[in-house]
């Protein structure tokens, strides 16, 4: 039987996480394992409700080392098959070392869609020896735990929702991406603070929205949501991630950025309208954000690596949220691809490639992981591939530049 797959947490004890979405699905899950492996993690909702409910479950959830009981944070997810494995499973002697073998990555078997020809970040690296080396509970760069923000309280932000789960700590705090206010009072908040903030995961998003909608800014949903507003917090956020001494930014892209082109003469989809369109210029926004930022951090020294991840198919909220707007009902292709076998994972499973990037010490700034089953849907954390387009320097900077523009917020030139 094909073990499942899973991998090793770091002791993050110490560790202040934010993690955009983490009321459901990749994100709660992700949540869920950063807090049994010691990290005071911060969740944001755009609903006090749903806050409250998510810090709930995962304080029901505290039962063992691991976290990772499987199935969905949100409702979405068809339990099935989660990553039920402790930090040392059994039998996962290369996890997170070894997922997968290289040569998936350079033999074009994963056959992603797309036209443009395909990129691994180092298609060769993932040999199991570096990375098996990251397995054994070794803290992340582990700095002060006097100065990791575990007493901060948000006044304004906060939900009032927090607790005490495993060995780390979470509370919930609001932020809706789509509104540029709503993300700078968060930011204010925790940069506020003077704490490190040492993990960020630019999670959140929404998908296939079937009819052009506005952000409260007047952007366009996806780009606005899963690109812009991503791309402010982390510009607000910069001054507690260089707090850290070994900070991390990891940004949730997906298979579907093979299908995005950037616009730049029409980035709100103003002209022309389509929702899968939308979402994959939003989503190949996300990965050129990524190595933009890697790049801008290894000439301007910000101490921030930024990486890059996507969780093949995963049972989520994704599915209802966006193509649907709200309703319940899945669509036929969602229906269609959840009903075959090996098509679609856990949420505890989806969550491994973004979990891997933020604590594997082998991983370097621009690295892009995801699973590495068949076309990348299923399967153990391994590089994954992406369109040639998404490392186009030329274009990447001029997205950084309109994305500062659109925002109003600006990254440190020097
Ligand atoms: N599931 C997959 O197969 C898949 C595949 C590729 C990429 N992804 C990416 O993975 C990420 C997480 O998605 P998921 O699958 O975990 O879906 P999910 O269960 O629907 O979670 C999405 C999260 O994003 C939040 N969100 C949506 N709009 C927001 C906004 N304006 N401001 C703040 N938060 C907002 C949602 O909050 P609410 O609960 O308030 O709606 C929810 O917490 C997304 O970036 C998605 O594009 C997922």
């Amino acid at each position: 039987m094909a073990r499942t797959p899973d991998i090793r947490m770091p002791d993050l004890t110490g560790r202040r996480a934010l993690i955009t979405g983490g009321n459901s699905g990749l994100g709660f899950e992700t949540a869920k394992r950063l807090l049994a492996a010691g990290a005071e993690v911060i969740i944001t909702s755009r609903s006090a409700e749903k806050g409250a409910d998510a810090v709930r479950r995962l304080e029901a959830r505290r039962a063992g080392p691991s976290g990772a009981s499987g199935g969905s944070g949100g409702s979405g997810g068809s339990a099935g098959s989660g990553a039920s494995g402790s930090s040392g499973a059994p039998g996962s002697s290369g996890a997170p070392g070894a997922p997968g073998a290289p040569a998936s990555l350079s033999d074009g078997s994963a056959g992603t869609a797309g036209t443009d020809s395909a990129s691994t970040a180092r298609g060769a690296a993932s040999s199991g020896d570096g990375f098996a080396d990251n397995d054994h509970g070794a803290p992340v760069g582990a700095h002060d735990s006097a100065t990791s923000g575990g007493s901060a309280e948000y006044t304004n932000a906060s939900f009032g929702a927090s607790g005490t789960t495993g060995r780390g700590s979470v509370r919930a705090v609001p932020l809706d991406l789509a509104n540029l206010g709503s993300v700078r009072r968060l930011a204010d908040e925790i940069v506020g603070d003077g704490h490190p903030l040492d993990l960020l995961f630019n999670n959140a998003g929404v998908m296939a929205v079937p009819r052009r909608t506005l952000t409260d800014d007047g952007f366009e949903l996806q780009f606005g949501t899963n690109h812009l507003g991503h791309f402010a917090l982390t510009g607000r956020l910069l001054p507690a991630l260089m707090r850290s001494d070994a900070a991390r930014v990891v940004t949730m892209s997906s298979i579907v950025h093979w299908m995005g082109r950037i616009d730049f003469e029409d980035l709100q989809s103003e002209n022309r309208y389509s929702a899968w369109g939308a979402y994959g210029q939003s989503k190949l926004a996300n990965l050129m954000f990524a190595k933009e930022l890697a790049r801008r951090n290894a000439s301007l020294g910000w101490g921030v690596l930024s990486l890059a991840a996507h969780p093949g198919f995963s049972r989520t909220n994704l599915q209802s949220s966006g193509p649907n707007l709200g309703r319940t009902k899945p669509s036929r292709l969602m229906k269609g691809m959840n009903a075959m076998p090996g098509m679609t994972q856990s949420a505890a499973e989806g969550a491994l490639p973004e979990l891997f990037a933020a604590t594997n010490d082998e991983v370097l700034g621009g690295d892009y992981f995801g699973p590495s089953g068949l076309f990348e849907l299923t399967g153990e954390p391994n590089f994954a591939h992406f369109a040639r387009r998404a490392e186009n320097e030329k274009q990447a900077a001029l997205l950084w530049l309109r994305s500062e523009e659109l925002t109003g917020v600006s990254f440190p030139t020097d």
